[in-house]
């Protein structure tokens, strides 16, 4: 073993490890160089051979030998480490600025995420929310909800009647017979919303739909005043409209309500008719076998269609209904 041989494979090493072009070749040059077969990995394990004199003096060669060695390696492979991962950058580049070719997977119309999002808020509320079939006796739809028989909601003009029109099934005019079906199943307290599709015998127009959505409320329990109304309305407004929103009374007439009035919501600077309420009427609460003694209660019912146009600004009713995308996809998918 002489020196200047350690030397050689020393600098035979670095120039391999330098001369190397990816981490490939370099792993095929730290075998040769540095692997167990090297020459310097054999003169190493050749030290015990050696006499006490040379193996102290080569022993110190060698090791530095081997240190030199294990740096270039070193400084080789982060050189080439840093090439791949640039050449990986370049070559994996994203292009966010391309189109995407996601498809459209649908969602949902803008009446039922409102119908959703009235429903978040009155489950907030404790409320729950009930519902009610769409085909309904005329007996729920109208009687029990005090509407004479000779009111003229009930005339072949407003009314979808079904055959065979003895059977008395009418598709409902309103959400309300949902207030008479849950006053008839459960006992007060009662915290109801309904909301749902109602039907009435109107051309299509600008604001009208055969085919609309209300939203029903009802509560009864123990010393329940118009003033719990009011404060409902009111943070009912400000969760559809926005904060700060109030709502105003003007009296009108319900037959199923006593008192009843007309609710506005005061929105972008005026006043907009929203929905009608009032104190449930006694004659209805005992005709569903509650004790008026006891308990009192509020009603509410707003068009869906009404507070989606109001709020958003939708001029035509066409536009609701027709389901164009164009249309409904500003609204988001609301899934
Ligand atoms: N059902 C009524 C309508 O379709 C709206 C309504 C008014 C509902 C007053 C109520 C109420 O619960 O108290 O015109």
């Amino acid at each position: 073993m002489r020196e200047d041989e350690v030397a050689t494979w020393v600098s035979n090493a670095h120039k391999a490890f330098n001369t190397a072009r990816d981490l490939d070749q370099l792993k095929t040059a730290r075998l040769a160089h540095a692997g167990d077969k090297s020459p310097i990995a054999l003169a190493s394990r050749g030290l015990g051979a050696l006499s006490p004199d040379e193996k102290a003096r080569f022993g110190k060669i060698i090791g530095d030998a081997k240190t030199a060695i294990a740096s270039f390696l070193a400084s080789a492979t982060s050189a080439l480490e840093a090439v791949r991962d640039s050449k990986i950058l370049l070559e994996e580049i994203v292009d966010v600025t391309l189109p995407s070719n996601r498809s459209h997977r649908g969602g949902l119309h803008p009446i039922s995420i409102m119908r959703n999002e009235i429903s978040d808020f009155f489950i907030e509320q404790g409320y729950s929310v009930e519902e009610g079939p769409e085909m309904e006796s005329g007996w729920l739809n109208f009687d029990a909800l005090n509407v004479p028989a000779d009111h003229p909601a009930r005339t072949m003009q407003d009314t979808f009647f079904l055959e065979p029109l003895e059977s008395g099934i009418v598709l409902r005019t309103q959400t309300s017979p949902v207030q008479i079906r849950t006053m008839l199943t459960s006992q007060p307290p009662i915290y109801i919303i309904s909301p749902g599709r109602t039907f009435r015998a109107d051309e299509l127009d600008a604001t009208h739909s055969p085919v609309f959505h209300q939203v029903e409320g009802l509560v009864v329990d123990r010393a329940i005043t118009m003033a719990h109304l009011k404060g409902t309305l009111d943070t009912f407004a400000q969760a559809m409209f926005g904060p700060g929103v109030t709502t105003r009374l003007r009296p009108s007439f319900f037959p199923f309500t006593e008192p009843s009035a007309e609710v506005d919501v005061f929105f972008n600077n005026r006043w907009i008719e929203w929905g009608g309420c009032g104190m449930v009427n006694p004659k209805v609460l005992q005709t569903c076998g509650i004790d008026t003694e006891i308990y009192s209660g509020f009603a509410f019912g707003m068009g869906i269609e009404r507070t989606l146009m109001v709020r958003h600004g939708v001029k035509d009713m066409h536009d609701i209904v027709e389901g164009d995308l164009r249309f409904t996809r500003q609204f988001g998918v609301g899934l």
